[in-house]
C-alpha cells in the first residue's frame, strides 16, 4: 500500500473513532493471570501488533503495565471480528471481553499475562495512529535523532517506560527520605539574578521593566542559604537549574538537582545525610546494601594518583610521578617538563601500533602534544624513547611502576594540568575500552579538601572553584588575599564510579568573611554591594553556620539504570546544540514579541 493509500484508509478509519461514553477500565494490559479466568474485563490501550490467524485476530494490546493478548472471534461476536480488520500499529483500543486461559503451546513464559487471553465481546476505536516512524519497542534501532523528534512515540517504548519509572521511584525515596530526616520541601524562583555557578546564564528579559532580565538560576544556591537565615534549618527541594555550557553525555542546559542545605551542621553531617539517604535509595531501588561510611580521599590525592578530581576507584592503573626519576634524563622532554607521569597497562604490551595512535589522538583533547610510551620485552624496552633512558632511569622507572614483561607504560611531560588530564582520561579511557572495570560494582568516594579558587585564563583574574559562598578552610583565611592558589576550601564532591552525582560546601555566614571572598575574586566593594548586597545584608542579620549540597538527579538516576546518557533517564532531553527537535525550540520569535521586549536582533555576522 502506497503512504497515500494508507493515510487516506486511516482518515476513513478515523471516521470510526468513538468517545469512552462512560466505558472503565477494569485492568491494566499487564495484569490477568489464570487466576481471573472467566472473568469479564475491560481493557484500554495500544496496539502493538496484529496477526490473522485461522479466521481470528489476535491483537497484543500495550498500556505502561504490559501487554495483554486479545482475540477477535468470528463465532463469538462476529460483529466485533468483522470491524477488527481496521486495526493498525498504535490504534487505540476500549475492548470488553472475557479471561480465557491461551491454547495448549502458545502460552508465552517471559510474559506475566503470557498464561491467559481475553476474547473480545465489543470493542471501540478511541483513536487512530498514522505509522510510526520506527517500531515502538526496544530493539528498535532509530537513530537518537529520530528518536527525539518523535518522543512521545519514543517514550512509549518499554525501556524509556522503565527509566522513567524508575527516575519516579528514586524521587519518591529520596523525598521520603528527606522529610523523615526533617528537611523541608521549598520552592524558589526561576526568575531570579544571577548566581555564578561557572556557567553562562540564561537570561529572561523583562517586559515590565524594559532593558532588564532575569536570569535562570544554575542552582538555587543563594536562595537556599537565605532560607537558613529565615530559620528554616533543613531544606531541599528537586529543581530545576539551568546553565548554558557545552554538553556532554552526562551534561544538559536545563537538569535536575537534588539541593539541600543544614543550619548548625559542618561538612561531617552534610557527609553523613547524603550517605544515608545513599543507602536508602540503593536499598528501596537497586536492593544493594552499601557499605558506610563512603571513603573520603583529599583532592590533592585524587589528583596525584588519578589525574582527575572524580576518580574512578573500580580499578588501578593509578599515575605514577617520575618527574625525580628523569630530571637530568638525556631525553630533554623528561628532564625539561614540570611533571613527568606514567601509567602501566599490565599486559598492554599486545596493542598493536595502530592503538597506541589512536591513544595519541585520544590525549590530544587534554592538550598533550603527544604520547610516549615503552613496551616491556623479554629483553629488550621497545620504544621510540628508550635509547634516551639510562641504565639508572630504567630501573628507577621499572622499581616505581613495578614493570613486568608484556606490561605496556605511557607517559606525559608537560605541565601538571595537561599531564593529569591526559593520563587521567586516557586511564579511564583504555579501562573501558579493554573491559577492565567490573560490573555491578558501585564504588562512592567522597572527594574534600578542593582549592578555593582556580586561574582563568579567559578572565585573567581568580574564578572560584565551587561557588563564591564555600568557606575557605580555616587555616587558609589568612591566604585568600595573598596566596590565592595555594588556598583551600571545605567543599566535597560525591563520585561513584567516576562521576561527580553531587557537590557541596560548607557555607561563609559571616558577612565580612563574604567580603574578603568577593575582594579576592576581583570584585571592587561597589561591584560587590550592586550584585550581592541584599546577600551581605541577610549574612549581617544572623546567619547561621551552615553547610549543604546538590545531587544531580539525572546523572544518579542514569548510573542506577545502567544508562550511558542522561538524555536517557530525561523525559523531554535537549540535543547537543541545545536544541529541543519535538517542539524545535529554539526559535525565532514575533516581531511584536521583540517590541514589547525593546528587544532588536542584530544582523547575524558571517
Ligand atoms: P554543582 O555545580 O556541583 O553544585 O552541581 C551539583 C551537581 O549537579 C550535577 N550537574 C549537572 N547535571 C547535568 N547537567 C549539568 N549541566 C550539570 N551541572 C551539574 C552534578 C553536580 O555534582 N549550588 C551547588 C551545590 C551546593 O553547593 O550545595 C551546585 O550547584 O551531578
Amino acid at each position: 500500500m502506497s503512504q497515500e493509500q494508507a493515510i487516506d484508509l486511516q482518515q476513513e478509519h478515523q471516521k470510526l473513532r468513538e468517545d469512552l461514553c462512560g466505558w472503565q477500565r477494569s485492568h491494566n494490559c499487564g495484569e490477568l493471570t489464570m487466576s481471573d479466568n472467566g472473568s469479564d474485563v475491560c481493557l484500554m490501550g495500544w496496539v502493538q501488533f496484529r496477526r490473522d490467524h485461522g479466521g481470528l485476530i489476535f491483537v497484543d494490546l500495550r498500556d505502561r503495565e504490559g501487554l495483554t493478548q486479545i482475540v477477535f472471534s468470528p463465532d463469538t461476536a462476529p460483529k466485533a471480528h468483522e470491524t477488527a480488520h481496521i486495526l493498525r500499529s498504535e490504534y487505540v483500543l476500549a475492548i470488553k471481553g472475557r479471561v480465557r486461559p491461551r491454547p495448549e503451546g502458545m502460552v508465552n513464559e517471559n510474559l506475566v499475562t503470557g498464561e491467559i487471553e481475553v476474547v473480545v465481546n465489543e470493542w471501540k476505536l478511541l483513536n487512530t495512529s498514522k505509522t510510526p516512524p520506527f517500531a515502538i519497542e526496544d530493539r528498535c534501532d532509530a537513530g537518537e535523532n529520530l528518536r527525539l523528534t518523535w518522543r512521545y512515540l519514543d517514550l512509549r517504548r518499554p525501556r524509556m517506560q522503565r527509566a522513567l519509572r524508575l527516575r519516579h521511584n528514586i524521587a519518591q525515596s529520596i523525598r521520603r527520605f528527606l522529610d523523615e530526616s526533617g528537611f523541608l520541601e521549598i520552592e524558589t524562583p526561576f526568575l531570579t539574578k544571577s548566581t555564578p555557578e561557572g556557567a553562562r546564564d540564561f537570561l529572561v528579559p523583562s517586559r515590565l521593566n524594559p532593558g532588564e532580565f532575569y536570569a535562570l538560576p544554575q542552582s538555587p544556591q543563594l536562595f537556599k542559604q537565605i532560607l537558613m537565615v529565615s530559620g528554616f534549618d533543613r531544606y531541599f527541594q528537586i529543581v530545576h537549574c539551568f546553565r548554558d555550557e557545552d554538553l556532554r553525555a552526562d551534561r544538559q542546559p536545563e537538569f535536575t538537582q537534588v539541593d539541600l542545605e543544614m543550619s548548625f551542621a559542618d561538612e561531617n553531617q552534610v557527609m553523613e545525610l547524603s550517605e544515608g539517604l545513599m543507602a536508602r535509595l540503593f536499598s528501596n531501588v537497586l536492593e544493594t546494601q552499601l557499605e558506610l561510611p563512603f571513603p573520603r580521599m583529599t583532592w590533592t590525592e585524587a589528583m596525584a594518583r588519578f589525574g582527575v578530581d572524580k576518580p574512578d576507584t573500580r580499578f588501578g592503573m593509578e599515575l605514577v610521578d617520575i618527574t625525580d626519576i628523569v630530571a637530568h634524563s638525556g631525553f630533554k622532554l623528561f628532564a625539561q617538563a614540570k611533571l613527568v607521569k606514567a601509567i602501566k597497562v599490565t599486559g598492554g604490551e599486545a596493542l598493536t601500533r595502530k592503538e597506541i595512535d589512536a591513544y595519541t589522538e585520544y590525549v590530544r583533547a587534554y592538550g598533550a602534544q603527544g604520547l610516549a610510551w615503552i613496551k616491556i620485552r623479554e629483553n629488550e624496552w621497545q620504544s621510540p624513547i628508550a635509547k634516551f633512558l639510562s641504565e639508572d632511569e630504567r630501573a628507577g622507572i621499572k622499581k616505581a611502576l613495578d614493570l613486568k614483561v608484556g606490561d605496556i607504560v605511557f607517559f606525559q611531560a608537560a605541565d601538571p594540568q595537561v599531564v593529569n588530564a591526559a593520563l587521567g582520561n586516557l586511564r579511564v579511557h583504555i579501562a573501558r575500552e579493554k573491559g577492565m572495570i567490573a560490573d555491578n560494582t558501585y564504588n562512592f568516594l567522597w572527594i574534600t579538601d578542593f582549592p578555593l579558587f582556580e586561574y582563568s585564563e579567559e578572565e585573567k583574574r581568580y574564578v572560584s572553584c565551587h561557588h563564591p559562598f564555600t568557606s575557605p578552610k580555616e587555616e587558609d583565611l589568612g591566604k585568600m588575599l595573598t596566596d590565592p592558589a595555594n588556598t583551600y576550601a571545605r567543599a566535597y564532591d560525591l563520585v561513584l564510579n567516576g562521576n561527580e552525582i553531587g557537590g557541596g560546601s560548607v557555607r561563609i555566614h559571616a558577612a565580612d568573611v563574604q567580603r574578603l571572598m568577593f575582594k579576592a575574586l576581583g570584585f571592587t566593594d561597589e561591584q560587590a554591594e550592586e550584585q550581592f548586597g541584599f546577600f551581605l545584608r541577610a549574612l549581617e542579620h544572623g546567619a547561621p553556620p551552615h553547610a549543604g549540597l546538590a545531587f544531580g538527579l539525572d546523572r544518579l538516576v542514569m548510573l542506577l539504570s545502567g544508562a550511558t546518557s542522561i538524555r536517557d533517564v530525561m523525559a523531554f532531553p535537549k540535543t547537543q546544540k541545545a536544541t529541543c527537535l519535538m517542539t524545535g525550540s529554539p526559535s525565532a520569535v514575533a516581531a511584536k514579541q521583540l517590541r514589547e521586549l525593546n528587544l532588536k536582533i542584530r544582523e547575524q555576522q558571517q
